[in-house]
């Protein structure tokens, strides 16, 4: 074994060769001229004309300017790390970012940095239409019908506040119910625990009911169908689960849930990942987090169906806040900006178009099945290795499935000391409880589910190589063991 100082010694010919491509340059926006910015039209803002207010127009087909062989030399952090051969298989936690993210928000800093939303200049002006602009492309994006739809926030945890500050204070009433899994992200958990807290001090009394997941690591439809009652007001689900690796559409519930129920999806696992449409999914609420789908932290996205708009609350009322004061008090304003308020992470909003327009540009069918493909051998690799038990996920599915997470423990060490071996071996991977709420499985505290174990997490920068050299280790520290 080379110790980790004579690895980051070793160059990998394979790597260094690949060439840098000029993506920052194809992608690059043609940039506003001083024209558009005094008329107050840059290139690509506002929905086309003809369209109805906020209507989003048809979703961009995937062009086929990128092919997974030559997407390292755009990540610059991954380039490095390959020179030192250390891979990076947390993308779960966060996804590496492209040059062409990179260089938006150093232009911000460096070259136009205003607030948007105020000024009559054109660096403000040129924000605000910069914001209007990638409002529209990431609706587009994840399908939703609507512009006004798509809130930004602080990030996918302030995503899910906000459904439980803006909607569920303002609509549930004692005896309402929300169908939630324990053994989703704390995100998706604590939240409603802060809502049942909030109104229990009013009198209101709710109640949240857990749900199961399958061995495969799905939300579990048919105790969900069960568990459904009349005073059912919410469903939430995670899209793709964090540990688990498992994609939850609830396709299986389709026309068997009472239209009034709201349904919300946790998508930050998933946006970037695989294609998301929001409007197929029937989601009332859905959230994303920027940064891990190849944009800047601090970022998150917040869908909004139209049908639930009348329902909301301001979240943060203040400057850009959509509200307003009368004699009777604070009156709500009009979405988007109902839920936003403040300055906005303007560079990361930026870094976010450049973003879509890699993932775009590879198609988000593609980053899935590279996902897929990387992930099946991931699981066929360390399948045989002894000792080592697969948390739910797709490594328990009868077929090939997988969306790039695989998580496992491996008898006889701690999943704490084995990601410790393995970053000593230049893998970068997650190890933990994951942000899975330990105590928050009351129905069954022994769930392996909620096991400590190691994440291995994929996009579209990992290789075959990658996964093959990673199964090699955990099976030498298999043998190690005995
Ligand atoms: C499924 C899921 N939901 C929510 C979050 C919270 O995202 P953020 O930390 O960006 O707010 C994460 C982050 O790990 C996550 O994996």
């Amino acid at each position: 074994m080379r110790s980790p100082r004579e690895r980051s010694r070793v160059r990998t010919a394979s790597t260094d060769a690949i060439p840098t491509p000029r993506f920052d340059r194809e992608l690059e926006p043609a940039p506003a001229t001083a024209t558009d910015l005094r008329a107050g039209s840059a290139p690509q803002t506002g929905p086309a004309s003809g369209r109805t207010a906020n209507a989003v127009p048809p979703r961009d087909s995937p062009s086929e300017t990128a092919t997974l062989g030559d997407l390292r030399g755009m990540f610059p952090a991954v380039l490095a790390a390959a020179r030192t051969e250390t891979i990076y298989l947390d993308s779960a936690a966060t996804t590496q970012k492209p040059l062409p993210v990179i260089e938006a928000i150093d232009r911000y800093h460096s070259a136009r940095t205003a607030n948007s939303g105020r000024g009559t200049y054109p660096w403000a002006t040129g924000l605000t239409e910069a914001i209007a602009r990638v409002r529209e492309r990431t609706a587009r994006f994840i399908g939703a019908e609507h512009t006004d739809e798509v809130v930004f926030t602080g990030g996918a945890t302030a995503a899910l506040n906000a459904i439980a500050m803006s909607w569920a204070v303002a609509e549930l009433r004692a005896g309402d119910e929300i169908l939630y899994s324990p053994n989703d992200h704390a995100a998706n958990v604590f939240p409603w625990h802060q809502v049942r807290g909030l109104l229990g001090r009013f009198g209101q009394e709710i109640t949240l009911v857990p749900y199961r997941t399958t061995v495969t690591g799905e939300a579990d439809t048919a105790d969900i169908l069960a568990k459904l009652t009349p005073r059912t007001r919410l469903l939430t689900v995670s899209h793709l689960h964090h540990v688990f690796g498992a994609l939850n559409t609830l396709t299986q519930l389709r026309g068997r849930i009472d239209p009034s129920v709201r349904l919300c999806f946790d998508a930050s696992q998933s946006g970037g990942h695989v294609p998301v449409d929001v409007t197929a999914l029937g989601a009332d609420f859905a959230v994303f987090a920027a940064h891990k789908m190849l944009g800047a932290p601090g970022l998150g996205i917040l869908y909004c169906r139209r049908r639930v708009h009348a329902e909301l609350l301001p979240f943060l009322p203040g400057g850009n806040s959509a509200v307003r004061i009368d004699t009777t008090g604070l009156v709500p304003g009009a979405m988007p900006e109902l839920l936003e308020g403040g300055t906005p992470n303007i560079p990361a909003v930026l870094g976010l178009e450049r973003a879509l327009d890699v993932l775009q540009s590879i198609g988000m069918p593609k980053v899935a099945a590279h996902n897929r493909a990387l992930t099946v051998r991931l699981v066929d690799g360390l399948r045989p290795v002894r000792r080592l038990r697969f948390l739910p996920g797709p490594a328990h599915a009868a077929c090939g499935v997988g969306y790039g997470i695989v998580s496992f423990t491996l008898d006889g060490i701690s999943a704490a000391d084995l990601g410790f071996v393995l970053s000593e071996f230049g893998f970068m991977v997650r190890t933990g409880g994951h942000c899975v709420p330990a105590s928050g499985n009351a129905t069954a505290p022994s769930d392996p589910a909620q096991a400590e174990s190691v994440r291995v997490s994929t996009h579209v920068y990992n290789t075959v190589d990658d996964i093959d050299r990673f199964v090699l280790r955990v099976r030498a520290i298999a043998d190690e063991l005995g």
